[in-house]
């Protein structure tokens, strides 16, 4: 794959000051921090340029503060000086200096936010004069400011290039915790050093409970206060390391997981290294000897690469227009896939030859929706994984459409994945995924006369499932038969959020003439404003909640919940399901009239499967 910085052609536009400028950062990176440049390398190959831009600015910016030379204010203004002239050239697109040239071109390829890196920078800035923090509480918070803006950023690249997270790590306890472990490892590793320089900066909470110990350790002293606070600190930094390693893990690709073992295995080495220094650690720094690290990268560094070639992963794109370009999406419909123009083939027979009931046209529900619950206990149950649930859930899927298209059915929406499903373990997930994308795969929608449409987030989903997606939504635009709705990264509220956004952004723009806004008016924000109410919402594997599902849809629907788990369903229990509906009287807060069915007919029940 070409890169970057490598000599190979950069990409649309590209001239060779930009290599050049990538392999100056790679340079930099790879003599001033020769293990987070070995590490860098286990980062998929398309990003590695844009990390080496990255670290190299990390490194200038902390360089200019983090020296002995200039008063802090002095030293402050440097770096505010080098800060505005990333954000003007950022603006231009061009640098006549090689690590801001690489970042700004790493900014407007990747859509990389500057905003986000200005609360570190700032952070870093006053951190110029060497104040030590009063608590454990400051410095983390003074850990945080400084590097989260950066590590944003990485994980920012590794989702630009197709490597998802199914959580917002940023949200994560253990994120914050993990960068402490790191960054206290760091402060132990290289105690020698900003002892010498002045510039160490621990917490006098900590210095206080040994005491003597800052004075000693000012002193170069390795006395009995000094050892008991290198070895409180030892603890402390394994502690976190481990207690945010064991939680980071289960939300990891295994791509990201093989760089966060080989991180921890060396953060832990120098630790080793720490503890094992006596009064050296005063004396000069605690590196791992190349052979430990030779031990932890090489294994890391095969695995990275078999791994980097089996998922599918997006090359760098053209540098953009302007830095802080909004994020690139997952792949939309830019070039439509032709239209399906064949027939579409007869509906199969269920197997049992059980044929739809006849249900007059107005009786029947124009919409319905579908929470298919019970995958997981359904395998469980059966001592199987729970994505064997899955896998046997998406036959039921297909079998769910084929019955609908059976009894003409014009709106089926199926809750496919929700928001909230990312929390479930990476797994599970991509799992889920695999099975979504083998189905597209197989052809069966096209083959049928099925609409299908997708609502929900298009920028966490896998790439090529995206574009998967897109693309039978294309090719299958003009069907008439069943409108298929797929719920996938789908959340309500979220919805609800966008549509409101969608409408300040009109109000502002002066698209909307008057300040009353009627539903309907509402819902041409919604992704499908042409999408239906759902008149029956039918939830199986006997909870009772909607689990953010289609909130305006949704709202005047009748409710079916039932026992049996999801991948135990097909078509006959779909029928029976909408036969049970035809019974229920829709009233629409109207007063039942004398010969409407009794009103206990309308309320939710919980039945078992009657076929
Ligand atoms: C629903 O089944 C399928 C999805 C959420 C993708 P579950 O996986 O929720 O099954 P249970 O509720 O754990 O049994
Ligand atoms: C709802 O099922 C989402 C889907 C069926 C895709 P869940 O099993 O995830 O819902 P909760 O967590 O029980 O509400
Ligand atoms: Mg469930």
């Amino acid at each position: 794959m070409p890169r970057l910085g490598e000599g190979a052609p950069a990409g649309a536009g590209e001239d060779s000051d930009v290599r050049a400028a990538y392999r100056a950062c790679k340079r930099i990176v790879r003599e001033a921090h020769s293990a987070e440049y070995a590490l860098l390398h286990l980062m998929p190959p398309p990003i590695q340029p844009a990390c080496w831009a990255l670290y190299a600015a990390f490194h200038t910016a902390d360089g200019l503060i983090d020296t002995t030379e200039g008063t802090p204010a002095q030293r402050s203004e440097h770096l505010a000086a080098w800060t505005a002239a990333l954000r003007t050239e950022a603006d231009h697109g061009h640098s006549g200096d090689p690590v801001r040239r690489a970042l700004v071109d790493t900014v407007r390829r990747w859509g990389i936010d500057l905003d986000d890196l200005d609360e570190s920078l700032s952070s870093i800035a006053a951190d110029a004069d060497g104040t030590a923090p009063a608590t454990w509480q400051d410095w983390r918070a003074r850990v945080k400011s400084q590097n989260t803006g950066w590590v944003g950023q990485f994980l920012r690249l590794l989702e630009r290039c197709g490597v998802r997270f199914p959580v917002d790590l940023g949200q994560l306890a253990a994120v914050s915790g993990f960068l402490d472990g790191l960054y206290l490892t760091d402060t132990l590793a290289d105690l020698a050093d900003d002892v010498n320089r002045g510039t160490l900066t621990l917490p006098t909470e900590v210095l206080d409970r040994f005491p003597g110990a800052g004075s000693d350790l000012s002193a170069r002293h390795f006395s009995p206060n000094v050892q008991a606070l290198v070895a409180h600190l030892l603890q402390r930094a394994r502690q976190s390391l481990t207690d945010g390693h064991d939680e980071l893990r289960h939300h990891l690709h295994p791509g990201a997981d093989i760089l966060l073992q080989a991180l921890v295995a060396y953060f832990r080495a120098r630790l080793d290294v720490a503890e094992e220094s006596g009064p050296a650690i005063l004396q000069r720094p605690c590196e791992p000897d190349r052979l430990t690290r030779w031990r932890i990268m090489a294994p890391a560094r095969s695995k990275a690469f078999l791994l980097w070639r089996l998922v599918p992963l997006r090359t760098p794109p053209a540098a953009g227009p302007r830095a802080g370009v909004p994020p690139q999406r997952n792949p939309g419909p830019q070039q439509p896939s032709a239209t399906v123009t064949v027939p579409a083939v007869p509906v199969p027979a269920h197997p049992s030859g059980a044929r739809p009931p006849a249900i007059d046209h107005d009786r029947l529900p124009h919409h319905v929706a579908i929470i298919m619950d019970g995958n997981g206990r359904w395998a469980t149950s059966r001592g199987l994984p729970r994505t064997a649930g899955h896998t046997l859930g998406a036959r039921a899927v297909r079998d769910m459409a084929m019955g609908a298209l059976e009894i003409g059915l014009p709106h089926l929406s199926l809750y496919t994945f929700s928001t909230e499903n990312w929390h479930r373990s990476t797994d599970e997930v991509f799992h889920i995924f695999r099975v979504l994308g083998d189905e597209l795969e197989d052809g069966w929608i096209l083959r049928h006369d099925i609409r299908l449409r997708w609502i929900g987030d298009a920028q966490r989903v896998p790439c090529d499932l995206a574009a998967k997606l897109r693309d039978q939504e294309a090719a299958t635009r003009h069907r008439t038969g069943l409108t298929l709705n797929l719920c996938l990264d789908y959340g309500g509220r979220t919805e609800l959020a966008r549509a409101g956004s969608a409408i300040a952004r009109a109000a502002r723009a002066g698209d909307l003439t008057h300040g009353d806004m009627s539903e309907r008016d509402f819902a041409r924000y919604l992704p499908y404003p042409d999408m239906p109410d759902v008149d029956l919402l039918w939830r199986t594997g006997g909870e009772q909640r909607l689990s953010n599902l289609l909130p305006w849809h949704v709202s005047y629907a009748e409710l079916h919940f039932t026992t049996g788990l999801w991948p135990q369903m097909d078509r006959r229990d779909l029928w029976q399901v909408i036969s049970d509906h035809t019974h229920r009287h829709r009233r629409y807060g109207s007063a039942p009239s004398p010969d409407a069915p009794p009103a206990a007919s309308t309320k939710t029940a919980i039945t078992q499967r009657v076929t």
